[in-house]
């Protein structure tokens, strides 16, 4: 077991119609002129940004407003938002909609909070010191964003795709309505619940530490998000699945599901996000189209963990070589992906991607971690080439 910090400052206000607390929220954290930020225009579409902005209206709160998030969040959003934040002098950030609203909000905290370039931090240049307080009303239960010190940021020139993590900006306050969530395509359902469980693999597939009690916990998430995929893509209006699928997402990226181990693997998120970089793709079914050709490629150093997973989550019989246990697991895992419409290679994600493409994404990959990264097993560039080859 290794030491650890677990830092959660996010007060959670979860259940039907907890919108409209959002006003007090906003209050008891000190936002006085607020800066709602929205993505593509679902939260239109649905009605909630329009009682979100009566609450305020009826509380006697100051906001302006600025939509366009895409999935994949752009760069070039962050910096209008951080001109119009300083503009407004706008105190408080409020995100309504999911990770792709969320991140572009916390890279707006951090322009406006620290002054010069705000790539700066996505590029390994600087460290914040600090971040525009910022609340959320979470759409989609996918990325964990709504508690987690993370935000990813796509630069549009060289389509890079890079993540900054800091505890500056855990949002202050996260309101978590499921039946929000019912309004989603079945898509994005399913990519949700795929990075959900992602999240706690990546700190689970890991060498060191290993505590019992956290490795039950990542199980049982596992297990919850893995049967109620299914009852989502059957029943999408099931008021309880979709409640238990948002906590999982909150607390499969808020770091309890890491604590005690050695920090995570994380290689399928890095190797994924090149993907959702130079490709665009929703980055759930990008992760899912390269998790299977990362296992392969990793299992035989990290057995005793696949065979764990195999055997606790995956219901694999614990019969024959440790090795034979985790590849049933492994195929497993890739039959559900399959079961709830996941790709589980570039071509069932639609991608077709050449040699040059594969290795330009190897070659990013590798300059974005710094050389080389991996828990599981540390992968290099020929390592990383060879993961996007075999998933083609
Ligand atoms: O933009 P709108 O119109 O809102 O539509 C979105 C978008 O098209 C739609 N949507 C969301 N809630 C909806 C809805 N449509 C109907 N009804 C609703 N209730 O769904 C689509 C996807 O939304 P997006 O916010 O992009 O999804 P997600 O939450 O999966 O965020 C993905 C982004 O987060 C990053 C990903 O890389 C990607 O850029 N991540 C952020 C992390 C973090 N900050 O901790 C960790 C993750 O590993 C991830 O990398
Ligand atoms: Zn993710």
């Amino acid at each position: 077991m290794f030491d650890f910090k677990y830092y959660t400052p996010t007060k959670v206000v979860f259940g039907k119609g907890t919108e409209s607390k959002v006003a007090e929220l906003i209050k008891e954290f000190g936002g006085t002129k607020i800066l709602i930020h929205y993505g593509s225009g679902s939260v239109v579409r649905s009605g909630l940004l329009k009682r979100v902005t009566d609450t305020l209206d009826e509380a006697g709160i100051s906001y302006v407003t600025l939509g366009g998030a895409v999935p994949n969040p752009h760069l070039g959003l962050v910096y209008e938002g951080i001109e119009l934040c300083k503009k407004e002098g706008v105190d408080f950030l409020l995100a309504v909609g999911g990770g792709s609203a969320i991140d572009s909000a916390k890279a707006i905290g951090y322009g406006v909070a620290n002054g010069g370039d705000v790539w700066d931090f996505y590029d390994y240049k600087r460290q914040a010191t600090g971040c525009l307080p910022l609340g959320v009303i979470l759409t989609i239960a996918a990325t964990g964003s709504e508690m987690s010190d993370s935000s990813v940021i796509t630069k549009e020139d060289g389509l890079v795709k890079r993540g900054y993590s800091s505890d500056y900006s855990r949002p202050r306050f996260a309101i978590m309505n499921p039946e929000l969530t019912m309004t989603l395509p079945d898509y994005q359902t399913a990519c949700g619940c795929t990075d959900i469980m992602m999240h706690t693999m990546e700190r689970y597939f890991t060498q060191g530490g290993n505590m019992e009690i956290t490795d039950a916990l990542a199980e049982g998430l596992l297990r919850t998000v893995k049967k109620n995929a299914i009852i989502l893509r059957d029943d999408p209006n099931s008021y309880d699945a979709r409640a238990e699928v948002m906590w999982a997402g909150s607390l499969a990226h808020n770091g309890l599901t890491g604590c005690g181990n050695d920090g995570g693997d994380w290689m399928t998120h890095k190797l994924e996000h090149e993907l959702g970089g130079l490709y665009d793709v929703a980055h759930g079914a990008g992760l899912a189209a390269i998790w299977g050709s990362w296992a392969r490629y990793v299992y035989k150093n990290c057995l005793p963990r696949f065979k764990k997973f195999a055997i606790n989550v995956m219901d694999v019989a614990d019969e024959g070589t440790d090795e034979e246990i985790a590849l049933k697991g492994i195929e497993a895992m890739e039959a559900f992906y399959r079961s709830i419409n996941m790709p589980t290679n570039l071509r069932e994600l639609g991608i077709t991607a050449s040699g040059d493409d594969l290795a330009i994404m190897a070659h990013k990959c590798a300059v974005g971690v710094g050389g080389e990264m991996g828990s599981a097993r540390v992968l290099n560039e020929d390592d990383m080439l060879n993961i996007y080859r075999n998933s083609q």
